[in-house]
């Protein structure tokens, strides 16, 4: 929900005291210069283990850093809830709509621009029979860095895995290392295991494929 904290700026859609905040995320970010045009992929719910500000989402962060285009899985109310929104200024855009998510169920994402210099770019997640979609102008704000984030406050990861699958990025860049390479595991703080990552080049664009990307508990 929150901004990652290359920038150490609280945001939050509700504020809130914040006495621990703790971090697992894994990124994958393009080369200087390239941008990303869409990202999708699967992400399955873990059992809540009670209502607490767990935050669990894939996200698209700016090269600027000025916010996170982002799915979270919230787990405030004591059951999952999801929708997709823009943390969390410049511009203030409102949190788009969401759906309940039961313990263990997949919800699928996808977020596309259309302009890869910085445009409105379309969510959409589906869970079961619920799906809601979503239109963020951010005009003056590339993408450049896919996330995949536990985000915590106050309580633990106590919850076990979270999973994505069928992760698909694509960005307008030839080169492959961005993705072949795997992502950065902030701090290591997660370990984590996943398929081979394998991109395809076509035309001037690489789109990285990963089957399954799990955060299986901290390290
Ligand atoms: C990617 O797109 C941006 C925005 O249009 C452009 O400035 C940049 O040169 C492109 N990069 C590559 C590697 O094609």
């Amino acid at each position: 929900m929150q901004l990652l904290p290359l920038l150490g700026v609280l945001c939050a859609f509700a504020v809130q005291q914040v006495t621990a905040q703790t971090w697992y995320y894994l990124r994958f970010q393009t080369p200087s210069g390239a941008y990303i045009s869409s990202f999708s992929g699967n992400m399955v719910a873990p059992t809540l283990p009670g209502a607490g500000t767990y935050y669990l989402w894939p996200g698209l962060q700016p090269s600027d850093n000025a916010g996170v285009l982002q799915q979270v899985l919230d787990g405030r109310s004591g059951s999952w809830w999801i929708g997709s929104g823009w943390c969390c200024s410049n511009p203030s855009l409102s949190w788009g709509s969401g759906f309940s998510v039961n313990n263990g169920a997949t919800v699928s994402f996808s977020n596309t621009v259309n302009s890869i210099s910085g445009g409105t770019w379309a969510t959409s997640i589906t869970g079961g029979s619920s799906s809601a979609t979503g239109s963020f102008p951010l005009p003056t704000h590339p993408m450049n860095q896919a996330i995949m984030a536990i985000e915590l406050y106050d309580v633990s990861w106590t919850f076990g895995a979270l999973t994505f699958t069928d992760v698909v990025i694509t960005a307008n860049t030839t080169s492959t290392s961005w993705c072949t390479g795997g992502p950065y595991n902030y701090n290591n703080a997660a370990v984590v295991s996943m398929s081979t990552p394998s991109a395809s080049v076509s035309g001037g664009s690489s789109t990285c494929s990963i089957s399954s990307i799990v955060l299986e508990r901290p390290a």
